[in-house]
C-alpha cells in the first residue's frame, strides 16, 4: 500500500478519476441548499441530488470531487477506530452514463493499482434483495467482482446495509462496498458461513457504488427513476489510516495534534480515555466547521448538532477534572489546520471562538440548574424514570454521562431502557435527518 499523506490521497483519486474522464468538481458547504430532507451534507451526491433524478443537468456526465459531510447519525458511534461525525468524502458520480460493470472496474482498478491494496486484503459486499419490497439480489455486481478475479470467499451478501439514500427521501438505490481487512489482531477472520464484521477488523474503504435507480417517496414506496447512474463514495481519513496502518483515523496526521494535546492535558491513559479522547478531538474539530458556516448552537434541529457536540466535549472534560485543558486552543489548533481548505474558518475565527466560548458557560449554567433538578427529582425516589432522564438531557442539555456518573455518586438507579425507549420515540417524531452510516 502506498504510503500517503492526506493530499497525496484527495490529489492519487482525484487525477485516476481526471484520467477516466470524470470532471473535477468543487465541493458545497455542509449547509444543504433548498434541500429540507437533510440537517447537513451528509454525503459527496447530497448536492447533486438533482441531476439523479433529471431535475437538472449536471455540467458533465461523470463526476468527481472532495466533498466535506456532516453525518449526525453516527455520533454515537465516535470513539471507535473509524466513525467521524466531520469527514471528507472523496466522490465519483456517472449520472445517466456508465453503471456497474465500469464502476466495479474503476474502483478496483483505483485501489489494487493507484493506491496498492494487496488483493487478499480486499473484501466487498452486495446487496442481497428485498422480496417484499420487489427489490431483486444485486446479480450483476456478483459477477462484474468475479471479474475482476475478486474470489467468492470474499464476496459478502448482505440486506438493508447495501441499500443507499442521502435521507429518508430521494434518490437511492443498492450498493456494493469495499472493505479492508485490518487483520487477526483485530477479531475473527470472515468465513462464509459467518458474519461479517463491518465495525471493527473490516473497514468500509469504498462504496463502489450506490447504483442509483429508485426514488423514495415521503411515504416511504420507492419509484422507478428516470434513468440510472452511480453515485461512489469514500472517507478521505479512513482511506489514509488504512494506506498508513494506523490503528485508528485518530493516529493519522488528521488528528494526531489535538490527541496528543487533549490526552496530555486530560492525563488520559485507559481505553475509556483514549474513546473520550477520540469524541473531543472529532466533536471540536466538527463543531468549528459547523460554527464557521455562521450555526449558532441552540435548541432545535441544525443549531442542536454543535450544541450537542460542545455539550458531549464539555462533559468529557468536566468528568475527567482536567483544569489545564483549554477548548479555546483545541478550536484554534483546528482552525489553524483546517483553515486553509475551509477558509470560513480563518475568516470567523473570531466568532467562532466567541461561540464556542458562549456555549461552554451556557453549558455550565445547565449542569448547575440539571443537578438541582436532579436533586428534586431524586428527594423522594432512588430512581429516576425514563420520561425523567429524557427530560433532564433534552430540556436542561444534561449530557447522559452526567447523569450516570451523578447516579453513581447519589446511589440512584436509572431506567435506560426508558430513557432509550423516550429516544427511540422522540428520533421517530423528529424524522432522520441525518443521513445513513
Ligand atoms: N454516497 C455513497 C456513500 O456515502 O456511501
Amino acid at each position: 500500500m502506498k504510503k500517503l499523506t492526506p493530499q497525496e490521497t484527495r490529489e492519487t483519486f482525484l487525477d485516476f478519476m481526471e484520467s477516466k474522464g470524470h470532471l473535477r468538481i468543487s465541493g458545497s458547504s455542509i449547509i444543504p441548499k433548498d434541500d429540507p430532507s437533510l440537517l447537513f451534507i451528509n454525503a459527496g451526491m447530497a448536492p447533486m441530488k438533482s441531476y439523479f433524478s433529471g431535475k437538472e443537468t449536471p455540467p458533465q456526465s461523470d463526476l468527481c470531487n472532495i466533498q466535506p459531510c456532516i453525518r449526525t447519525i453516527d455520533i454515537e458511534d465516535v470513539g471507535d477506530r473509524h466513525h467521524l461525525t466531520f469527514f471528507e468524502m472523496m466522490g465519483s458520480w456517472s449520472i445517466k452514463n456508465y453503471f456497474k460493470d465500469r464502476a466495479i472496474d474503476l474502483a478496483y482498478e483505483l485501489l489494487t493499482e493507484r493506491f496498492e491494496f494487496p488483493k487478499e486484503k480486499l473484501y466487498v459486499t452486495v446487496y442481497g434483495g428485498d422480496k417484499e419490497k420487489g427489490i431483486p439480489a444485486d446479480e450483476d455486481s456478483i459477477r462484474f467482482w468475479q471479474k475482476t478475479g475478486m474470489p467468492d470467499s470474499h464476496i459478502v451478501v448482505l440486506g438493508e446495509d447495501n441499500f443507499w439514500s442521502a435521507g429518508d427521501t430521494g434518490p437511492c438505490g443498492p450498493c456494493t462496498e469495499i472493505f479492508f481487512d485490518t487483520g487477526d489482531s483485530h477479531g475473527k477472520s470472515y468465513e462464509k458461513t459467518g458474519e461479517f464484521d463491518t465495525q471493527n477488523r473490516y473497514i468500509e474503504i469504498w462504496n463502489a457504488g450506490v447504483f442509483m435507480q429508485y426514488n423514495r417517496r415521503e411515504d416511504g414506496t420507492l419509484e422507478k427513476l428516470p434513468f440510472m447512474s452511480v453515485d461512489t463514495g469514500s472517507g478521505l481519513e479512513r482511506m489514509v489510516m488504512t494506506l498508513n496502518e494506523k490503528e485508528s483515523v485518530y493516529d493519522t496526521e488528521s488528528f494526531k495534534p489535538y490527541m496528543d494535546f487533549i490526552v496530555d492535558k486530560m492525563k488520559l491513559t485507559d481505553e475509556d480515555g483514549m474513546a473520550s479522547a477520540r469524541r473531543v478531538a472529532d466533536h471540536i474539530r466538527a463543531a468549528t466547521l459547523i460554527l464557521s458556516e455562521g450555526v449558532v448552537p441552540g435548541k432545535d434541529g441544525r443549531d442542536y448538532i454543535p450544541r450537542r457536540l460542545i455539550r458531549r466535549s464539555a462533559s468529557i472534560a468536566m468528568l475527567r477534572n482536567a483544569p489545564g485543558f483549554s477548548f479555546d486552543t483545541l478550536t484554534k489548533m483546528v482552525i489553524d489546520n483546517m483553515g486553509q481548505a475551509y477558509p470560513k474558518m480563518r475568516i470567523n475565527q473570531e466568532a467562532i471562538r466567541q461561540t464556542m466560548a458562549q456555549e461552554l458557560m451556557s453549558f455550565q449554567r445547565s449542569v448547575k440548574q440539571g443537578v438541582r433538578q436532579f436533586d428534586k427529582l431524586t428527594r423522594d425516589s432512588d430512581t429516576l424514570t425514563g420520561q425523567q432522564v429524557f427530560d433532564l438531557r433534552s430540556s436542561l442539555g444534561m449530557p447522559l454521562d452526567l447523569i450516570s456518573e451523578l447516579a453513581k455518586e447519589r446511589k440512584i438507579s436509572v431506567d435506560m431502557e426508558g430513557y432509550k425507549a423516550e429516544f427511540a420515540k422522540h428520533q421517530m417524531i423528529s424524522r432522520n435527518l441525518g443521513g445513513r452510516k
